[in-house]
């Protein structure tokens, strides 16, 4: 049997190249990058060098990145010292119900410090209204963090508006958004779209798990979240993690340039998906906003088919798709995002899978996924 994985958007499959980069990285540079001596100072160059690439890929400048172990890590620094850091300017911080759980619990975290948290809602198709987030401003809110696109159904949120916004208005807050999803396939400028910090990992553009950046603009400065050495210039304690880097470097390398190809393959593999579906005469909707939307993430909803039973029955045939977000793997709680657009009384929320989609999907690989799906549910269907 063969195995398809339809879970891209969890994590994606390591792209060769970079396993080779990461393989000789692991096995010839290995020299702390904080020594001065020789091999030291080679490993410091690998740091220099993806430093470099890490930011042109934002529209950043190289001092303004600092490498972090992920989206989760990123997410944290920027808002828990963000809030640490401004709490005499304000405690009062905006963000959205549909974010990932790396920015929902940091906010949580500081609730129980004594900040308030404005989350704002979202409509129908999974979008904030960036008037909503101009009118929540107040004269004490310290951050707003906004995701750039959502994980679970794949809406593009109006970034550039709500950057536009914030710096027109008399706020001082600063903008965070969480890039990790929209990194790979959106074109993203920090500078056009007003964004002051932004989060990025690497193991879902193909690259090594546990390594990551967080763009942070020269005009702030925030201190390190984990406590110890004086790496990133004192703003991320740590040995670096080469092999990583390196191989993070060579995953933007190869996906930048590809960006636009990838969205158009990615666009015709969904309208294919969605098409052969329909042809079956199954019942299904998709989730979202088909308007702004990542083209690799599709959340259909199966009507009177549960999801968790879909899910397990394409699994029998070796075909990997996610119920709500598998980042959070393990846990089958309703997901909090189809909550936010549907209500939880919705049958919406317990008949949703995401398939989503990347390196080495084919279109024969969707058409028999199409096939299992509508085989599968009409046979699961209540
Ligand atoms: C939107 C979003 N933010 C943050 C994360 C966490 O990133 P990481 O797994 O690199 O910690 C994920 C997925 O894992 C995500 O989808």
């Amino acid at each position: 049997m063969e195995k398809m994985y339809f879970d891209h958007a969890a994590t994606s499959p390591v792209h060769p190249e970079v396993i080779e980069v990461v393989y000789e990285a692991m096995k010839n540079h290995y020299g702390n990058a904080s020594s001065i001596h020789n091999f030291g100072r080679d490993s410091r160059r690998i740091v220099d060098n993806a430093r470099i690439v890490f930011a042109e890929s934002i529209g950043a400048k190289p001092s303004e990145i600092i490498i972090t172990s992920g989206g989760t890590e990123s997410d944290n620094t920027a808002i828990i010292e963000t809030a640490l850091k401004r709490q005499q300017d304000g405690k009062h911080i905006i963000t959205s119900v549909v974010e990932h759980h790396a920015v929902l619990k940091p906010m949580e975290y500081l609730e129980k410090l004594g900040f308030e948290v404005t989350y704002l809602p979202v409509n129908e198709k999974g979008q904030v209204d960036p008037i909503m987030v101009e009118e929540a401003l107040r004269p004490d809110t310290i951050l707003v963090s906004i995701m750039y696109a959502n994980n679970e159904v794949g809406t593009v949120m109006d970034i550039a508006e709500i950057g536009t916004l914030i710096e027109a208005s008399e706020s001082t807050a600063y903008f965070h958004t969480d890039a990790v999803q929209a990194y790979g396939t959106e074109e993203i400028d920090v500078k056009r779209d007003h964004i002051d910090l932004l989060s990025i990992s690497g193991h879902k553009i193909n690259g090594p798990k546990g390594i990551g950046f967080l763009y942070v603009k020269e005009t702030i400065f925030l201190p390190s979240f984990m406590l110890g050495g004086e790496q990133e210039k004192k703003r991320r304690a740590g040995t670096e993690n080469i092999p990583a880097i390196a191989g993070l470097q060579k995953a933007v390398e190869i996906i930048q340039p590809q960006r636009e190809n990838r969205k158009e393959r990615h666009r015709e593999l969904r309208k294919q998906l969605i098409e052969e579906l329909t042809q079956k005469e199954i019942e299904f909707e998709v989730n979202g906003n088909t308007a702004k939307q990542l083209d690799h993430i599709v959340s259909v909803w199966f009507k009177n088919v549960s999801a968790e039973q879909l899910l397990m029955s394409l699994d029998l045939r070796g075909i990997a798709v996610s119920s709500g977000s598998a980042c959070t793997a393990g846990n089958i709680d309703p997901s909090h995002v189809l909550i936010a657009m549907y209500g939880e009384k919705n049958p919406i929320v317990a008949e949703t899978i995401r398939i989503s989609f990347g390196l080495g999907t084919t279109s024969e690989q969707i058409s028999y996924l199409a096939e299992q799906l509508a085989t599968i549910s009409l046979r699961l269907k209540k």
